[in-house]
This record gives C-alpha cells, sequence and structure tokens, in this order.
C-alpha cells in the first residue's frame, strides 16, 4: 500500500531532524578543532558497516513509531508534537554555550556546578557536569537547552526512543483493566524536563502523572512544558530516586527513561528496589537507556564515542551492567527486555505476592 501523506510528512519530518542533528555535531566539532583543538576527544573512526547498521536501525525505530500511532498505541499528533519555536529561540544558546564547555574540558573540571543552599540533597555523585554541560544539572540555563542538546545528540530521535517504553506500559497497565482509568496512577523516575511524562499523557489521558527528579531547575521547565495548556495537571516532586517520598505500593506503573546510565551501580541498585517497593503488586516497570555490550555488541565503537566525547563518568559500567539480574534481585519477575536503534527498554512486573524486596528498603 502507499504510504499516505501524513506518513510521507512524518518521515520527512525524521529526516529533516536527522540531518540538522549531523551537521550541527559536523560544523560544531570543525569548529572546536579550529578554535579549541587541543580539547576535540579522541574518538574512534566509525567503521561503513556500523553506520549502515546505525542507519538501518533508526529507520527501523522509525517505523515502529510509526506503527504504533497507526495503531493506536499513541495519537499521530504526538509523532509532530515538537516544541519548534521554542528550539528555534534556544538554538543559537547552544552555540553561546560552547566556550565554556571548551573551557572545562581543558580544565578537565567535572565538578562545575553552582553553589547550592542544600547540598545536602543531593548524592555526590550527581553533583558533576554530565555531558560537560554548564551547571550538570542544576540551572534554569541547562534545563532550557537539555531537550534540544539531547535531540541533536540522537539525530532527532530522541522522542522516537522515548515513545519505545509506551507499548509495554500499555500493556502492563492491562493488569488493572477492571479500573477507573483516573484510578491509574504512573510515576516517572527522574523525569528531567517531562518529555516523557509528555508522550505518556498523549497515550493514557486519563491516569494520573506524578514525575520525580533531583533537579529543581529541570522540574521547572518540565512545570512549564506540561502544566500551562487545559490538559490534566501533572504532579512533579523533587526527589532522589533512591528513596522517593511516596508511599509504598502507591502506582500501579512505573517509568524511567535515560537515567540508569548516569548512576554508579549501587544507586541503580537502590533505584530499582523503591521502584518496588512503590508499585502496586501486579504493577508494571518499564525502564529506557542506552544499549548495551551484550545486546548491541555492533554498535560497541558508537558506545566507546558517547563516553570519550561527552562528561559520562558511570556509562562504561553500565553498558557491561547486568539489568535484568538487578531487576531479579530487586524482586521483580517477568523480566523481559528488547532494543531499538540506541535504546534499550526493560519490562518487568511486581508479583502480586510480594517478594523479599519490600523488605529490603
Ligand atoms: C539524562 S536525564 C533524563 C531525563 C528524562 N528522563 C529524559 O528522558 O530526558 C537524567 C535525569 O536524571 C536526573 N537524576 C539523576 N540522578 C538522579 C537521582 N538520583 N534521583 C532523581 N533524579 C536523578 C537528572 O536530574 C536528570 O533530569
Amino acid at each position: 500500500m502507499a504510504p499516505s501523506f501524513t506518513e510521507i510528512a512524518y518521515r520527512t519530518m525524521q529526516q529533516g531532524r536527522s540531518l540538522a542533528g549531523l551537521v550541527h555535531k559536523e560544523l560544531s566539532t570543525k569548529v572546536m578543532e579550529v578554535v579549541a583543538p587541543d580539547v576535540v576527544p579522541k574518538t574512534e573512526p566509525v567503521p561503513s558497516e556500523m553506520m549502515d547498521a546505525l542507519r538501518q536501525s533508526l529507520d527501523e525505530l522509525h517505523q515502529r513509531d510509526w506503527q504504533d500511532s497507526e495503531s493506536g498505541i499513541y495519537p499521530q499528533s504526538l509523532l509532530f508534537d515538537i516544541p519548534w519555536l521554542e528550539w528555534a529561540e534556544r538554538y543559537p544558546r547552544v552555540w553561546l554555550d560552547l566556550p565554556s564547555n571548551w573551557a572545562r574540558r581543558r580544565a578537565r573540571d567535572v565538578k562545575d556546578i553552582p553553589d547550592l543552599a542544600n547540598r545536602d540533597l543531593y548524592p555526590d555523585y550527581y553533583l558533576q557536569n554530565f555531558h560537560h554541560q554548564t551547571d550538570g544539572y542544576l540551572s534554569d540555563h541547562s534545563a532550557e537547552l537539555y531537550d534540544l542538546q539531547v535531540d541533536i545528540l540522537f539525530n532527532g530521535a530522541a522522542d522516537a526512543m522515548r515513545r519505545r517504553i509506551l507499548p509495554s506500559l500499555q500493556q502492563g497497565l492491562k493488569r488493572f483493566a477492571g479500573r477507573a482509568p483516573g484510578s491509574l496512577r504512573i510515576l516517572d523516575v527522574a523525569t528531567g524536563t517531562g518529555r516523557t511524562l509528555h508522550q505518556i499523557r498523549a497515550a493514557l489521558p486519563h491516569a494520573t502523572l506524578v514525575g520525580v527528579d533531583l533537579s529543581e531547575a529541570y522540574l521547572r521547565q518540565a512545570n512549564r512544558w506540561l502544566n500551562q495548556s487545559n490538559k490534566p495537571l501533572v504532579q512533579l516532586v523533587q526527589g532522589n530516586a533512591e528513596r522517593m517520598p511516596f508511599d509504598d505500593a502507591g502506582f500501579q506503573a512505573i517509568t524511567c527513561v535515560f537515567l540508569f546510565h548516569e548512576l554508579p551501580a549501587d544507586a541503580r541498585q537502590a533505584v530499582l528496589q523503591d521502584c518496588y517497593r512503590l508499585l502496586e503488586p501486579g504493577g508494571v516497570l518499564v525502564l529506557a537507556d542506552s544499549v548495551q555490550l551484550k545486546d548491541s555488541p555492533q554498535f560497541d565503537v558508537a558506545m566507546d564515542n558517547f563516553r570519550r566525547v561527552f562528561h559520562e563518568p558511570y556509562y562504561r559500567n553500565f553498558i557491561s551492567d547486568d539489568i535484568d539480574q538487578r531487576l531479579k534481585d530487586a524482586g521483580f519477575s517477568d523480566v523481559q527486555a528488547e532494543s531499538h536503534f540506541m535504546t534499550r527498554v526493560w519490562t518487568a512486573t511486581k508479583n502480586s505476592s510480594p517478594q523479599h524486596s519490600d523488605s529490603l528498603t
């Protein structure tokens, strides 16, 4: 069957985003080579077969994204729901930010963060310039540029990758099909600026949504994205994902996107255990993060280059970590995982007969 006009529009838009991301990265690297050659990261050349495989898996991601919108898992309008105007307005600031990024690289300074009145709130591992970004996660400036920077990094595929959690989330919530949709509570852990909650609200408009994150500035940005329309309000709470400020068993589903590669191994385990505590028996946890060496060995150079270019102190450990086992150790069962482009999605269930982990927390 010939593709519809909307499908052609979607594919053309994604090709444009992909090209824009590639052009930005190419240009900014060229500028860095001229202006700050001493800080150009030493990366491995990506073999042409790997480039082909990356392109193919990006195409497959968009294919799945399109099909899932066609089959009603989420509305088609979501595929086009991008804050173009705000991103266009913020884009020059991505360039203006580069000199301070280079200066930090030159000084090997990864702890250049704003003064904090309440430093005790944050674990030490958090107080760094992840991705070499100005202020780490701790300022409005950082929060305002974050979504655009992630979209550039993933060649326009960041939202499509986030949406990979939605089929598993919908499927997992079927266990609670007899309940009023408004009584279902979904928590997005490390919600950042709220892009994942934005996707979830479009797919499950009646569920009650809550987001938790350590960064007040990112939550403020999430509040601006999420809570200024006439759509149902999302509750946003500041807290550490290792011990979240919610009662036991109060959520039917928990999601968590792009957090785990930024955590040390023991914190990963603590977050999983706390997610287990917060889920009602029968509830589902859906995690998305980077693919790993075991499931995507064909992308090993791309993974290695990622940690060379960006400050990602726990990434190398993460890509070899056994998340399936960690989920089981936390008490989860029915652990499943699948990979899409550079994202792996894990789905796990809290059994109706709770296991040991409740007593661990
Ligand atoms: C890479 S961003 C991902 C944000 C968002 N989920 C997304 O899809 O873009 C990581 C987020 O995790 C948050 N974070 C890191 N460690 C955390 C912790 N221990 N507890 C809560 N949030 C944390 C950061 O503030 C940041 O917003």
